[in-house]
């Protein structure tokens, strides 16, 4: 049932206000949303008291951080939010009751049954279900989903295998720069204390920094990962083991995958899948040893897809191994986020830039 919210009829060109606006993925919702030429009749930037009145260039007009409070969203139809899961719980629903639609890119609503967690091109048709809030996924589900769900729906999915090589921009643009200067200090035999991430980072790689489950051994990313991609896929049952790492990489996060499907697979007909699937870019060049980077999805909207390959780990022909690689902030999250709102407002998706007015507030 759409929402039911006083706002629910789409404006032609919303009324849009971003909840971390000046963060790691606030700056490419912005950038997403003028290169999308996203319609706006207004935009609203929030972020901390600390930022409060930093200015922010957007489409060639100067506007005003304002520090996030109860009053936020008065005149808002979609509220972007990106400034953690503490947040999104309480001030989501205060701008769901002042009549914003949420796309919330936090952890706050992912299993809420109320809350859609949408991956456009696999599972778009669940927004219709949207009570006011739409969950953008951790960043690994989404990046994973886009080439398993075709694959899934061709072949017929009975596990999923995965190892993850995350960038530091899944931990904030803090995590980013403590890269860089770390990465600098050890350049220059400098001691360098790590105050974001639990290690040092440079020239090194760590099991991911989120809190560990002392009975299980898996970490909260791995159980994120495994519980969104279940029901992104619609396969609560789906049998699914992870490890997640952080790699010093700034931006672009990799998988490796490997899919057990129904019937017995070659790397051919996963190919021909893969080669008409949205959201994709097939880079396999065994002759050249050419796959996905995350060098090169940086600052790609697809997800790079390549080493498909038979699982020679599974002598039944059933199994399939890629590599896979998608940028983080981009299709990892903001540029997401902003393909969920073209959805929810597809009237201003279909709206010429030429009638945009945006409006510092
Ligand atoms: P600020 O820059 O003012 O601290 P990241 O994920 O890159 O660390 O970004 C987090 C985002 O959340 C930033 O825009 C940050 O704003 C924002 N944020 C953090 N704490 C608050 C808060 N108490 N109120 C509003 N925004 C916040």
């Amino acid at each position: 049932m759409p929402s039911s919210l006083p706002n629910a009829a789409p404006r032609v060109a919303p009324r849009v206000a971003i909840v971390g606006a000046t963060g790691a993925v606030g700056v490419e919702l912005l950038r997403c949303l003028a290169e999308r030429d996203f319609p706006l009749a207004s935009l609203k930037l929030l972020a901390s008291s600390r930022s409060a009145g930093r200015e922010v260039v957007f489409r060639g007009q100067t506007l005003t951080v304002e520090a996030l409070g109860d009053d936020s969203f008065q005149d808002v139809d979609l509220a972007l939010f990106s400034a953690g899961s503490g947040l999104s719980k309480v001030y989501g629903p205060k701008a769901v009751a002042a009549g914003a639609v949420v796309v919330d890119n936090s952890s706050a609503f992912r299993m809420d049954p109320d809350c859609p967690l949408v991956v456009p091109e696999v599972n778009a048709e669940t927004l219709a279900d949207h009570h006011g809030i739409v969950a953008n996924p951790n960043c690994v589900a989404i990046i994973a989903a886009v080439p398993v769900a075709p694959l899934a729906r061709a072949f017929g999915l009975k596990r999923l295998q995965m190892a993850t090589y995350q960038a530091a921009s899944g931990a904030g643009a803090a995590a980013m720069e403590e890269l860089r200067a770390s990465t600098q200090a050890w350049i220059e035999g400098r001691p360098f204390a790590p105050q974001v991430l639990p290690h040092p980072y440079a020239f090194n790689l760590f099991s991911h920094n989120a809190e560990v489950d002392a009975e299980s051994g898996y970490n909260g990313e791995e159980l994120k990962v495994i519980e969104e991609c279940r029901r992104i896929l619609a396969a609560p049952e789906l049998p699914i083991g992870v490890t997640c790492i952080r790699v010093p990489v700034l931006r672009a996060h990799a998988i490796a995958i490997t899919l057990e499907f129904e019937c017995v697979v070659s790397p051919e007909e996963v190919r021909e899948v893969l080669a008409t699937a949205p959201g994709i870019q097939v880079v396999d060049d065994r002759a050249r040893n050419h796959f996905p980077m995350p060098s090169e999805a940086e600052g790609q909207g697809d997800v790079l897809v390549g080493r498909v390959r038979r699982d020679l780990g599974d002598l039944s022909g059933r199994s399939i191994a890629l590599f896979v690689a998608g940028d983080q902030l981009l299709k990892g999250a903001a540029l997401n986020a902003v393909q969920i709102a073209e959805r929810l407002f597809p009237a201003a998706k279909a709206q010429s830039r030429s009638s945009d007015l945006v409006t510092a507030s």
